[in-house]
């Protein structure tokens, strides 16, 4: 867009012709922005603002200029391998810490070590200031064990409390300012990788189906089990683990390392990451970090027989709904035709009978990780692929596209879809009187074009049809819409309120080395040993997004690149992560470690990049 007027700033023509020429430019600039517009409204058929009046679409089957698609990233382009420069002079040691057997035992034992340590926080913990004891007793012991287990970490790098129970331990680089003249854009960024101390609790009536206790840390040679296993203590120990290898191998990095460990992620980090990013956005600023990592995405993925690695570029947002009603109640011997539990029961109707319509465009990285499955698969039914290859340029291979995925599992619709669960109801107290209050919480998450306050309107819309419809007052965020009747009120209000993550761009060099890097752990170390179930395979990198959130959400200020993703070959499905018989395969988490040691040598010698 910006090549247009400078094309046509830079011919060298007389000033008032220049200036009649840099004015059509602009009118041609308008013009094309508003065709491009259009065009983009009609694709993918956003709620734009012609729909009061639609347009027939029919009338924009033209294909105007190609500038502005000229602009778009070759389809799941897929980068070289990239590797740190101690791999080709020496690669003993990455292949040790992914295949020799004494590493494999000793690092098997610091993981069990850290699931033997409960660390399971509940919706209704305190805050840390309301009961220090409680969180000590939790968190102190976890604490001593990480201090006893990695002695070099602790005894070597810069370890800061935050909060009581968060950890943040900083390996300072030599490039990283202190001493350094030539200026501060010149600085090497500061790398931050995250992972959390919690884990979810274990219902004690499903003890009995666990194959191993849950806090026994049983490792049996292939896989080790236990709460923590895999979300994600595996982390957490794997990024010690890197350190103290990089460190025994004489690594001193240019570009500083931080790791930071919450303690409360399992319950939305207001204690943990919450002050940690306080911390960090005090000592570095915005838009101070090269890269932010953290646990979540799904680390692998075997879909339509593509082998993925899908670290996650983006997240979808969350609201709560409250959907309050008051009603004069009285004695049931003379009811109105709706209790207030008969009118709530009319709104959830109405919201379940509307659900969100899938979108699917190229903001969302599940654009990208399909348009990867279409253009590697196969087995992919054909008429599918041209669609999914195809839905950034038709208007009928989007729709196609969006149909194929929202029905091809709750999953994959759900990444191109805000959701609603009517997840709380409440109201009533006795067989004969009528409720007063009757209250319902709808539970949202927000699909990536979407707004917490375009989420929050179309529950709103049904409210106000219903409102109307029963003569009912209605109170939004404390704003008066309708005024309340003898019949009683709405009262609807939003809480915890989080918009889609930014997304992370997967163009430039973070992302090449990024994704260079897992291809090469993967396709040059990982699988050529033959006993690896994907022996010989190819790695597609693609973004992609969870349906959950994560501690990044605190994040978003240090820097634009931020990727959820941990090496490993299950998703977290296949390893029960919350569930009975949480475990991984013990490789997956060799590769955490192997990834990491290369990663951070990697990063070490390169440059900023923005
Ligand atoms: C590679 O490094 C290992 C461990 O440091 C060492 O034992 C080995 O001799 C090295 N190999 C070569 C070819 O230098
Ligand atoms: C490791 O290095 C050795 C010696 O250079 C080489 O023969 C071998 O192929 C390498 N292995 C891998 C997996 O890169
Ligand atoms: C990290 O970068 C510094 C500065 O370029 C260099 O001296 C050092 O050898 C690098 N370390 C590794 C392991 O690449
Ligand atoms: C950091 O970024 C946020 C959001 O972009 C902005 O509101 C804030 O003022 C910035 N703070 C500083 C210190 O630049
Ligand atoms: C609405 O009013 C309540 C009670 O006065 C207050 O706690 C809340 O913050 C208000 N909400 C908004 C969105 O103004
Ligand atoms: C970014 O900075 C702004 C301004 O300081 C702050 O209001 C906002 O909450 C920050 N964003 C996140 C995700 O922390
Ligand atoms: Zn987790």
């Amino acid at each position: 867009m910006n090549n247009l007027l400078r094309k046509s700033e830079s011919l060298q023509t007389p000033t008032t012709w220049r200036r009649v020429s840099k004015a059509g430019g602009i009118g041609l600039f308008v013009i094309g922005t508003f065709i491009a517009w259009l065009i983009y409204y009609d694709i993918y058929a956003l709620p734009g603002p012609f729909d009061t009046f639609r347009y027939p679409h029919s009338g924009l089957a033209f294909s105007c200029s190609s500038s502005s698609s000229s602009l778009t990233a070759p389809v799941c382009q897929q980068y070289e391998y990239a590797f740190p420069k101690s791999y080709r002079e020496n690669n003993s040691t990455v292949l040790n810490i992914l295949f020799d057997p004494v590493f494999r035992d000793q690092s098997a034992k610091k993981l069990s070590g850290a699931v033997q340590i409960a660390t399971d926080v509940y919706d209704d913990d305190p805050t840390v200031d309301a009961d220090p004891q409680y969180w000590k007793v939790k968190f102190g012991p976890f604490y001593n064990y990480l201090r006893k287990t990695f002695p070099i970490v602790f005894e070597n790098l810069q370890v800061e409390i935050i909060n009581s129970h968060g950890i943040v331990i900083t390996w300072e680089g030599s490039g990283s300012g202190d001493h350094d003249t030539r200026g501060s854009n010149e600085l090497l960024k500061p790398i931050l990788l995250m992972a959390h101390q919690d884990v979810v609790p274990i219902q004690q009536s499903t003890l009995n189906q666990w194959t191993h206790p849950p806090y026994d840390g049983v490792y049996d040679g292939d896989r080790l089990w236990g709460r923590g296993s895999s979300d994600c203590k595996n982390l957490l120990i794997g990024l010690l683990e890197t350190v103290e290898e990089l460190y025994k191998f004489g690594f001193q990095p240019k570009r500083s390392i931080i790791l930071a460990f919450g303690f409360d992620e399992e319950l939305g980090g207001e204690r943990g990451a919450r002050y940690i990013a306080k911390h960090l956005t005090a000592k570095y600023g915005n838009d101070s970090f090269y890269a932010v990592v953290d646990e979540g995405g799904q680390s692998i993925a075997y879909e339509n027989d593509v082998l993925l690695a899908l670290p996650g570029t983006g997240e979808k947002g969350m609201t709560d709904v409250i959907v309050g009603l008051h009603t004069p109640g009285g004695h049931s011997s003379v009811p109105p035709d709706h209790t207030a539990i008969g009118l709530v029961s009319k709104v959830i109707d109405a919201l379940e009978e509307d659900p969100f319509d899938p979108i699917f465009t190229p903001k969302n990285p599940t654009f990208h990780e399909y348009q990867c499955i279409a253009q590697y698969s196969p087995s992919l039914n054909k008429h599918i692929k041209w669609d999914l290859l195809h839905a950034d340029k038709s208007k009928n291979s989007n729709k196609a596209a969006r149909n194929w995925l929202y029905r091809k599992s709750l999953l994959s619709r759900y990444l191109i879809t805000s959701t609603q669960a009517i997840d709380v109801i409440s109201g009533g107290v006795k067989s004969n009187a009528l409720p007063e209050y009757v209250e319902a919480v709808v539970n949202h998450r927000i699909a990536i074009e979407s707004s917490v306050d375009a989420t929050y309107n179309h529950d709103l819309a049904h409210i106000r049809r219903i409102a109307k419809k029963y003569n009912l007052g209605l109170e939004s965020e404390n704003k008066t819409i309708y005024a309340a009747t003898s019949n009683g009120k709405f009262t609807v209000r939003k809480t915890s309120e989080l918009e889609p993550a930014p997304t992370t761009p997967t163009t430039g060099r973070v992302w090449e080395l990024f994704s260079g890097n897992i291809r090469h752990v993967y396709e040059q170390l990982a699988f050529t040993d033959p006993n690896s179930e994907y022996h010989g395979k190819r790695v597609i990198v693609a973004p992609g997004i969870a349906t959950g959130n994560t501690d990044t959400k605190y994040y978003w200020n240090l820097t634009k690149n931020i990727f959820r993703y941990r090496p490993g070959l299950m998703t977290s499905v296949e390893s029960h992560a919350h569930g009975v018989d949480e475990h991984i395969l013990f490789d997956s988490h060799l590769q955490i470690i192997a990834f990491y040691f290369e990663y951070l040598q990697l990063i070490n010698e390169t440059e900023n990049f923005d």
